[in-house]
């Protein structure tokens, strides 16, 4: 089989290494990819917005499917460009990707289809926005309806920042991302990430993984993509995960093909443990960065057959996915200014380094210049991923692989999965 992989961060080169040990695999390309997927695939210069070019790019090559990394190709048609020429994406149309890229799209979808979610409003007039917090009581949570870079989100403590963020988001911060806005009562609870693969009609769980989502140590400070992540997630109980199956990820399935947009690909679920059972906080339409990365660790299925088996409306046949017993976990290591304003170009030394065969180095913002230096060239720029038997002995690894990585202008969290360190894997 001939695969194409779009993206360039740590998610892809995690779904390209696993990729590429498919016995199916005949040919592997990546685009644009980035220098740690060297040795498992083809590189190909192509921004992931570029659909003219990866399209052609995927005519050329005679791809037998594309997987789609990133939110941003979905979101200006990559899936709907791929069928008109009749090459299988494993990725959700743009009309299917609304469940990511518009919020007020998936709120008014969850209440039509039952989806347990939290009550809220939606506005585009910032009077009409404020004079609606009478409705819901501190904290005030606030939300950008397009895709705005992980910023668009704002948990206010009172209503004098409240009224800020509307009038922040409303007066043009985001764009048009930030035209619309959703606001929404506050829950309270324990967040997870949990993904389900979904070839439009039927739909197969894959497991779920927690991060952190702000940049420093005891989740303080500003939030990020995602500093580190862990899996199993044992906050996702058996019990919580059938609730999840069947309110949200069955019910969207079936109501997104009932409304003429199904669903293909990964159904990436944030959701809330509260006192009240599971509600979703959002969908995503890809895998999760950095939760892609330990899932990717821990599945012993060959992965490709799944990803074709979506993306050409053939899941029921696949038999059940197997997983390992070890807990995995993925320290991200920074550019110093990251989330706001990171510093690129320092070098990075070591990274290749043999940290043994159960720690994996997966690049996500790196580039090398023309004397073989690998240097920084975004905000998270390296995923140091490690598999044990324990959370803490996978977290040992990873923590150790970094002491070892010189790279003065890096940081990472010293306290990744400390959620999980007293719950067993
Ligand atoms: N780590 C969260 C995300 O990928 O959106």
């Amino acid at each position: 089989m001939k695969v194409l992989v779009v993206g360039s961060g740590g998610r892809e080169h995690a779904l390209a290494w696993k990729i590429a040990q498919s016995p199916l695999l005949t040919r592997l390309v990546v685009a644009p990819g980035n220098p740690g997927m060297a040795g498992l695939a083809q590189r190909v210069d192509l921004k992931v917005t570029d659909t003219d070019g990866l399209v052609r790019l995927a005519k050329d090559m005679d791809a037998d499917l594309v997987v789609v990394g990133p939110e941003a190709a979905l979101e200006v048609g990559l899936a709907d460009a791929l069928a008109e020429v009749g090459i299988a994406c494993f990725g959700p149309t743009k009309a299917a990707a609304q469940l990511e890229t518009s919020k007020g799209f998936t709120k008014a979808f969850a209440m039509r289809h039952k989806v347990p979610t939290a009550d809220y409003g939606e506005f585009s007039d910032a009077a009409d926005a404020k004079a609606a917090l009478n409705r819901f009581s501190p904290p005030y949570v606030i939300k950008a309806d397009g895709i705005a870079a992980g910023k668009g989100v704002v948990i206010a403590t009172d209503r004098t920042q409240a009224e800020a963020a509307i009038d922040d988001m409303l007066g043009g911060r985001f764009g048009q991302a930030g035209a619309r806005l959703v606001i929404e009562a506050f829950m309270d609870g324990e967040e997870a990430s949990v993904f389900a693969l979904s070839d439009g009609e039927t739909s197969l769980m894959f497991g779920a993984a927690q991060d952190h989502k702000r940049v420093g140590d005891g989740d303080t400070g500003p939030n990020t993509g995602g500093m580190g992540a862990y899996a199993p997630a044992p906050v996702m109980t058996s019990e919580r995960l059938e609730i999840v199956r069947t309110a949200m990820i069955e019910a969207t399935v079936a109501g997104m093909a009932t409304e003429g947009a199904p669903y293909r690909g990964v159904l990436f679920a944030g959701v809330m443990s509260t006192a009240e059972g599971p509600k979703l906080v959002e969908y995503n339409a890809r895998f999760g960065d950095p939760e892609c990365q330990v899932l990717m660790l821990r599945l012993k299925s060959d992965l490709l057959p799944y990803l074709h088996a979506c993306a050409t409306g053939n899941l029921a046949a696949q038999g059940p996915l197997l997983w390992r017993d070890e807990a995995v976990i993925c320290v991200v290591m920074a550019a110093q200014g990251y989330p706001d304003a990171p510093l690129t170009g320092s070098i990075i030394v070591g990274a290749d380094g043999d940290f043994g065969p159960d720690v994996f180095v997966f690049h996500a913002g790196t580039t090398l210049d023309a004397d073989g230096n690998l240097r920084a060239n975004g905000g998270r720029v390296l995923n140091i991923c490690a598999r044990a038997t324990t959370v803490a002995g996978a977290r040992q690894l990873a923590y150790q692989a970094i002491d070892r990585i010189v790279w003065p202008q890096g940081f990472c969290r010293s306290d990744i999965a400390w959620r999980a360190m007293d719950r067993p894997a």
